[in-house]
């Protein structure tokens, strides 16, 4: 693992005319420092459900957030996976993921990060509606490696202008998904990770939806889809791959908002075709039916024999 940027070498990683992003990132930044001192001292894990995990390392990051994220900017309002609502009325929105991958960090496999977004929500936005997201900060502690991004000013990795790929075909591209820790039970993806998998270079399941993102972003990955995601696993990582020249969408290529659970992220040129195959399947049409265990146990000894 690489050591932790001081707040100078933060600063010297994120263009000058971002500066929200700037402030962000020291905090991402001291916040994945934090994180990272527990992922190697090792913490105690709780359920909040039946398979879904926190620590202790998830909850002081969100408190070490948010009292930063306060005194940079008291105007702001902030909203936490981990509990804190504070001036949620507010023009100007923090969507806080304190650590994205606490069951990879739980088990000792280092595939997590902090993410922070950031809405703008003109006055007289009623609840339902929607804003603007501005600003976005993934910052990854086990690789040192800072994502930022500001509407119309890019996407940025440690200082280098980041762009999604250009694949052009399914067929050529490398994809990611995630499986909610809640709901699991009532998930169809296991069926569009099959489909997915059959007509691609195959489907990454690495457990951190802000870094899927951010490498949609930085054409690491091709694309990047999930059920039931929620705002704090998603504002930053939206504003990303946009700013690098991607697209997000719903399934239906419906246009994604901060509160879309179902999420559709590519470099925009497999987009159509991603959004006509989710149709497709939704529909019933093209499957390749999965063998059941029984199925294929059956067909092995015949086989054999
Ligand atoms: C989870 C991760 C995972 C995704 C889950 C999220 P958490 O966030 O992003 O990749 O598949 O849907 O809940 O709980 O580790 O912050
Ligand atoms: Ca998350
Ligand atoms: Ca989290």
């Amino acid at each position: 693992m690489s050591g932790t940027p001081t707040p100078a070498q933060v600063r010297h990683r994120v263009p000058k005319q971002l500066e929200i992003a700037a402030s962000a990132a020291e905090i991402a930044v001291e916040a994945g420092a934090l994180i990272r001192g527990y992922f190697e001292r090792g913490v105690e894990t709780e359920y909040k459900g039946d398979v879904d995990l926190v620590t202790e390392a998830d909850r002081a990051s969100e408190k070490l957030i948010t009292e930063r994220l306060t005194a940079a900017f008291p105007e702001h309002g902030i909203y936490g996976e981990e509990g804190v609502r504070q001036r949620i009325g507010s023009e100007y929105r923090w969507y806080v993921d304190p650590l994205d991958g606490t069951t990879n960090f739980a088990h000792g496999f280092p595939v997590f990060c902090v993410s922070l977004g950031l809405e703008q929500r003109p006055e007289g936005l009623a609840v339902g509606q929607e804003g603007t997201l501005i600003a976005g900060v993934i910052y990854d502690p086990t690789r040192d490696e800072l994502f930022v991004a500001e509407k119309g000013e890019g996407a940025w990795l440690n200082g280098h202008r980041i762009h999604v790929s250009a694949t052009k075909y399914l067929a050529e591209a490398l994809l990611a998904t995630g499986f909610p820790s809640r709901k699991r039970h009532v998930s169809p993806n296991i069926h569009f990770y099959q489909e997915l998998t059959l007509r691609s270079h195959g489907v990454r399941r690495a457990g951190s939806a802000a870094l899927d993102l951010a490498y949609v972003a930085s054409g690491r990955m091709d694309v990047f889809w999930e059920f039931y995601l929620n705002p704090w696993d998603t504002a930053a990582g939206a504003l990303l791959v946009l700013e690098a020249g991607g697209t997000i969408t719903r399934f239906d290529g419906a246009p994604f908002r901060v509160d879309s659970s179902e999420v559709l992220a590519t470099n925009g040129l497999l987009h159509e075709e991603l959004v006509t195959l989710f149709a497709d399947m939704f529909a019933g049409r093209g499957l390749h039916p999965i063998p059941t265990p029984a199925e294929f146990a059956a067909a092995r000894a015949g086989r054999s024999s």
